[in-house]
């Protein structure tokens, strides 16, 4: 190895690969609503990176078995991830009179599906207080968040854990709060990534900026380490974020493609076809701004945004039509994350993908030097 390789190479030996760790500063993305598997974490923190399991839909007991699971499988480190409480979603109030109207909106879905309209809940979906105590037993090597600061106790109680914590910032404000409060790593989420837009200090409507001018900002304004996420799918997405001050990456649609993900088979094969072209920003699904395939039912209700039951209700009641639009093949009735970076995906296995990605990005880092 020549002196410019061996100086090529440092590109993975940043402090994120360090404190985490790894052998290439490549995170896979958590996903909630089961989307995340024990699989896909296995196969990425095995090839050097850092697998990462979304339990924001979890109920305690499942985030622990979750935890036990993966670690019979990997001794290599791992995140865990939450939604924090943010607004009214630990207390979300709807009167029945309201919850009925709004299934009216929904009926003729449900019609389709021969489905029938589901009754209201005690509880639209498991509390953060007893997630966030099941994983902290659980002790993951990182403990990553969205929505918000989470209180200090909960980061004393990382600490004195050893788990390391990484927030998301959708703005230079969100990134500089997180490191005030002791965040140890932010993760610049820029507005081309999939899934939810994860803004907690003004609305996620506001706070649309991509990760080519985001990440820069954020490195500037903050110390912690930061991670680039949103539309990096590639090589050249991974040393452009290297450039722009991030110290690791956080994929989700490339990761979200593999087979090892939970998605369907009918989600994964969309994200390789012509349809990964047309993603948008949607309510619909759950009550919050989030980036998805562009399909019927996003088409149909966007004139109704605006009236839908905030999150976790429209969430929960979207999700009782997942499990038979599947079956049905109804890919117009589902919720398909995805990023904007669909259309560059090439590979459908993750540790392929990781290997790939940690080559490729050498390659290139050594045809620039
Ligand atoms: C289906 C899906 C679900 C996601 N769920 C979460 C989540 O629960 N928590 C979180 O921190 N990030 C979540 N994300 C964001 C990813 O972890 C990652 O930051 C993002 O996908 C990166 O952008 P990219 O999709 O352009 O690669 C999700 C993304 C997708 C595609």
């Amino acid at each position: 190895m020549s002196a410019t390789d061996r100086e090529v190479s440092m590109w993975k030996n940043t402090e994120v690969s360090r404190r985490l760790r790894l052998s290439v500063p490549i995170i896979q993305g958590p996903f909630g609503g089961g989307l995340s598997s024990v699989d896909l974490v296995v196969a990425v923190s095995e090839a050097g990176g850092l697998g990462s399991f979304g339990v924001h839909h979890l109920q305690a007991a499942q985030i622990r078995e979750t935890a036990a699971a993966i670690r019979r499988r990997t001794q290599r480190p791992f995140a865990l991830n939450l939604w924090l409480p943010y607004q009214d979603s630990e207390n979300p109030q709807i009167s029945d009179q309201e919850f009925a109207k709004h299934l009216t909106l929904l009926a003729p879905y449900f019609k389709e599906l021969n489905l029938d309209l589901p009754a209201k809940p005690a509880q639209f979906w498991p509390r953060y207080d007893e997630q966030i105590e099941a994983l902290l037993d659980a002790r993951p090597a990182v403990f990553s968040f969205v929505y918000g600061v989470p209180s200090p106790e909960v980061l004393q109680r990382c600490k004195e854990r050893e788990i390391i914590t990484v927030g998301a910032a959708t703005t230079p404000d969100e990134a500089i709060a997180l490191e005030q409060a002791g965040v140890d790593m932010v993760v610049a989420s820029g507005f081309e990534a999939g899934g939810h837009r994860v803004s907690f200090l003004r609305s996620a409507e506001d706070s649309l900026t991509g990760t080519f001018a985001l990440l820069p900002q954020i490195a500037d304004a903050v110390r912690i380490p930061v991670i680039a996420a949103g539309g990096i799918a590639d090589a050249r997405g991974i040393a452009a974020a290297l450039m722009l001050g991030a110290d690791a990456v956080q994929i989700g649609t490339a990761f979200l493609a593999c087979v090892e993900s939970a998605a369907s088979e009918l989600h994964r094969n969309l994200l390789f076809s012509p349809a990964a072209k047309y993603t948008a920003l949607t309510k619909v699904f759950s009550g919050r701004l989030a980036r998805g395939l562009h399909n019927r039912m996003m088409q149909e209700l966007k004139a109704y945004e605006s009236t839908l039951p905030r999150y976790p209700i429209q969430y929960w009641v979207a999700s009782t039509i997942k499990a038979a639009a599947q079956a049905q093949g109804r890919s117009d009735l589902l919720a398909l994350w995805s990023g904007q970076s669909a259309p560059l995906l090439k590979h459908r296995r993750a540790q392929e993908l990781t290997r790939a990605l940690e080559q490729e990005t050498t390659a290139l880092l050594q045809r620039m030097a």
